[in-house]
């Protein structure tokens, strides 16, 4: 099909959900993807912070293939060896404190259980979050997020969520207390904008979180499995080696297949019963193929020091391009903060065959690029952004 065909076949027969580009996906491969007019364009955003595997990486296809073709699901009222070897590997790469995985589809999913369990194992319910926090679209989460409208999208919200303001501590101090059953966050809030807080920030709310009783939970729907150059912020030099005591993922996790979990410590697990949690589809067999899958890749093509270099190449090269203010965040989650809005200079790259993405921030350009991408590539974006 053309191009105007399916937009007018989607725009007719889909209730509206993100402002779309232009351009309808055909297939990718690593950075790259290709439209249904055989157009080639180099994806900065990978595929919306998901596809940090690249494009339909051989590894993970195969595997999904393998695995289609034994049997594609059975919940977890029954074992299952790719259940077990997928939870195994994502429990072996985790900071050592967090020794158990709850599997679920998505981030919303992951930050509704990670709030539950910690209100489970503490016995309490407030939940604190931060001013320019994104935790997704369901009731719970949508009410922990103190970002622009979607509280108000979420209304009614659901009770017993307060925010504080990201990277102050007094502020955090002043609304906790015996009451609270959890502190959650992005360590690097990325629709706000990439902004960023300093380690000592990390340090002193696990020792509020240990002085009061509070379970801390490091929203790492963007930020884990590799894109900040480490397996996790958690426990890395960037938190100053914190743990919290529930990690959750998504996004990244499967390369594309729907999967979410939450890293979760022994101090919470021991609380959970069977039946108190449940999920039909969570930790079905194909998407735990792509889960050890995406492991493997990330290991294996040694992904995780490249979205280092990718880092470090963008930060030398920018320099001399004059209305770049600054580039915020870690590894393979970057924000390039320009002079004035970025709504133009993202129109103008996609123009020239480049995807990136927008942030909150009118003024940030967001790059979520797979962590495989090669440095020419990312040259690409700086010669673009020169001229
Ligand atoms: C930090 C963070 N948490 C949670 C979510 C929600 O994830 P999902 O869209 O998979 O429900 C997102 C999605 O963008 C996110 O960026």
């Amino acid at each position: 099909m053309k191009f105007t065909e399916i937009k007018e076949k989607e725009d007719q027969f889909q209730v509206e959900t993100y402002a779309k580009m232009n351009i309808a996906v055909e297939r990718g491969s690593g950075a790259w993807v290709w439209t249904s007019d055989g157009e080639k364009y180099l994806d900065l955003y990978g595929g919306h912070a998901v596809c940090a595997t690249g494009h339909s990486h051989p590894h993970v296809v195969k595997a999904i293939q393998q695995q289609a073709d034994k049997v594609l699901f059975y919940s977890n009222l029954v074992y299952s060896e790719i259940r077990a070897k997928a939870a195994e590997k994502l429990v072996s790469v985790a900071p050592d404190s967090l020794s158990t995985a709850f599997f679920c589809n998505s981030g919303t999913e992951a930050n509704e259980n990670a709030m539950r369990m910690a209100r489970m194992a503490m016995g309490r319910e407030k939940v604190i979050t931060f001013t320019g926090g994104f935790h997704g679209r369901t009731a719970d989460s949508i009410s922990a997020t103190f970002l622009g409208k979607y509280r108000a999208i979420g209304r009614p919200n659901v009770p017993g969520h307060v925010a504080a303001d990201f990277g102050d501590i007094d502020s955090v101090k002043a609304v906790a207390d015996r009451e609270t059953a959890a502190i959650m966050l992005e360590p690097i809030q990325s629709m706000a904008g990439v902004r960023e807080a300093s380690p000592v920030f990390f340090k002193q709310l696990r020792e509020l979180c240990d002085e009061l009783g509070i379970i801390l939970i490091f929203d790492e729907v963007q930020t884990g499995i590799g894109r900040t150059g480490n397996w996790f912020f958690s426990g890395s030099d960037l938190a100053d080696s914190v743990e919290p005591d529930i990690i959750t993922l998504a996004k990244s996790l499967g390369s594309g297949v729907p999967v979410g979990a939450c890293l979760v410590s022994e101090k919470v697990a021991k609380n959970i019963k069977v039946n108190d949690l449940g999920t039909t589809f969570g930790g079905g067999m194909l998407a735990m193929a792509a889960v050890l899958a995406t492991l493997e890749a990330i290991e294996n093509d040694t992904m995780i020091a490249n979205a280092g270099y990718v880092e470090k190449y963008l930060r030398d090269s920018l320099g001399g391009i004059s209305n770049v203010v600054a580039l915020h965040g870690k590894g393979c989650l970057l924000g390039i903060e320009f002079d004035g809005p970025v709504g133009p200079i993202h129109a103008k790259l996609l123009a020239n065959n480049i995807i990136t993405g927008t942030s909150s921030d009118p003024k940030v350009l967001r790059l979520l690029p797979p962590l495989c991408v090669e440095l020419d590539k990312i040259n690409m974006l700086v010669e673009v952004l020169s001229r």
